[in-house]
C-alpha cells in the first residue's frame, strides 16, 4: 500500500512540561464552545485551507493497531447535499409516523450546512483486531465475541478522528451538529449512490458545521462529579432500567433541545 509522504516537521513533538496551563486552557476554551446547532447560515462558504485545517486536525487522531480506518468525503455540491438531506427529512417523517417517540431533529439544515464532510470506514479493518482470522468451529462463540469488541475498536476510532475534526472547527469558530441516524442499512443504500461510495464502505455519520442561523446555547453537561468514582464504581450512580426510561421520557427532549439554564 502506498504510503503518503509526510512533511519534515512530522516527526517533531512539542510536548509542554508537565501542568503546564497555556495549553489546557485553550483546549478548555474550544472544548466548552464547541456547540452543536441543527440550522446554518446558508450564504456562508467555507474557504478551503479549513477543510484543509480540519482534515488535518481529524488526520492525527489514535486508532486501534494504528489503522487510521477512516474516510471523508467533504460534499459541495449544492443539488448532493439537497438529495442527502431529503432522504433525512423522509426519515423524520418515517419516525413521527412510526412512533418511535425519539423527538427526532429538523434535518431540513442538512441542506443549507457550508461544511459538509461524510465520514466513513471500511467495516473489513476490524481483522487488524484481536479476532481469529480462520476461526475454528469450536473458536466461533469466541471469535463472536472479539469481533464484536473489534467492530467497536473501529467505531471508537473513527469517532476519535471526527471529534478531532470537531474540535477543529470548533477552534476556528464554526458551529457542529454531527449526525448518525445514517447508520440504517437503508440510509446507507440510499447514501451510497449519491456519493459513489463502493458497497464496501459503510458511511457512519456526517459532519456539518457553519456560522449558526440562530444564536447558538450551551446544552447540559453532567457534572464531575456525577460521572467519576475512584477505585470502586460508586453505586450510588447506578440507575435502575426505570429511572433510565424515567429520565428518556422527562428529560431527554429537554437537554437536546433546551439552554442549560432551562433544565429544571
Ligand atoms: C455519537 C453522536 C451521535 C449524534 N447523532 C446525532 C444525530 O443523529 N442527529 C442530531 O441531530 N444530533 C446528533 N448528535 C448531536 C447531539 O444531539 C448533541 O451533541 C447533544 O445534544 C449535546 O449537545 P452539544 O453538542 O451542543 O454539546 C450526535 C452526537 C454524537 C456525539
Amino acid at each position: 500500500m502506498a504510503v503518503d509522504k509526510t512533511d519534515s516537521a512530522e516527526g517533531c513533538l512539542d510536548i509542554p512540561e508537565i501542568g503546564t496551563r497555556g495549553r489546557y486552557d485553550a483546549l478548555m476554551q474550544v472544548l466548552r464552545n464547541r456547540v452543536t446547532v441543527r440550522r446554518f447560515r446558508g450564504d456562508f462558504t467555507v474557504p478551503a485551507e479549513h477543510f484543509d485545517l480540519i482534515m488535518e486536525a481529524a488526520r492525527h487522531a489514535p486508532s486501534g493497531a494504528n489503522t487510521q480506518p477512516w474516510h471523508f468525503v467533504v460534499v459541495s455540491e449544492p443539488e448532493k447535499k439537497q438529495a442527502i438531506a431529503d432522504y433525512f427529512v423522509a426519515e423524520q417523517r418515517f419516525r413521527a409516523k412510526a412512533k418511535m417517540k425519539f423527538p427526532t431533529p429538523d434535518y431540513r439544515g442538512l441542506a443549507t450546512a457550508p461544511g459538509f464532510i461524510v465520514v466513513c470506514s471500511d467495516m473489513r479493518w476490524v481483522e487488524a483486531f484481536p479476532v481469529f482470522p480462520d476461526a475454528r468451529f469450536e473458536q466461533q462463540e469466541l471469535d463472536r465475541m472479539y469481533r464484536e469488541n473489534a467492530e467497536r475498536i473501529l467505531l471508537q476510532s473513527v469517532a476519535a478522528a471526527t471529534m478531532s475534526a470537531h474540535l477543529a472547527a470548533a477552534a476556528l469558530g464554526y458551529c457542529v451538529w454531527w449526525v448518525t441516524a445514517i447508520g440504517q442499512e437503508n440510509a446507507q443504500k440510499a447514501m451510497r449512490p449519491i456519493l459513489g461510495i463502493p458497497d464496501e464502505i459503510s458511511v457512519l455519520d456526517i459532519f456539518l458545521f457553519g456560522p449558526p442561523a440562530a444564536e447558538p446555547y450551551k446544552r447540559w453537561k453532567k457534572s464531575v462529579p456525577e460521572i467519576l468514582s475512584h477505585d470502586r464504581f460508586r453505586r450510588s450512580q447506578l440507575l435502575s432500567l426505570e429511572q433510565i426510561r424515567d429520565w428518556i421520557k422527562t428529560r431527554r427532549h429537554k437537554v437536546m433541545y433546551r439552554d442549560s439554564s432551562h433544565i429544571d
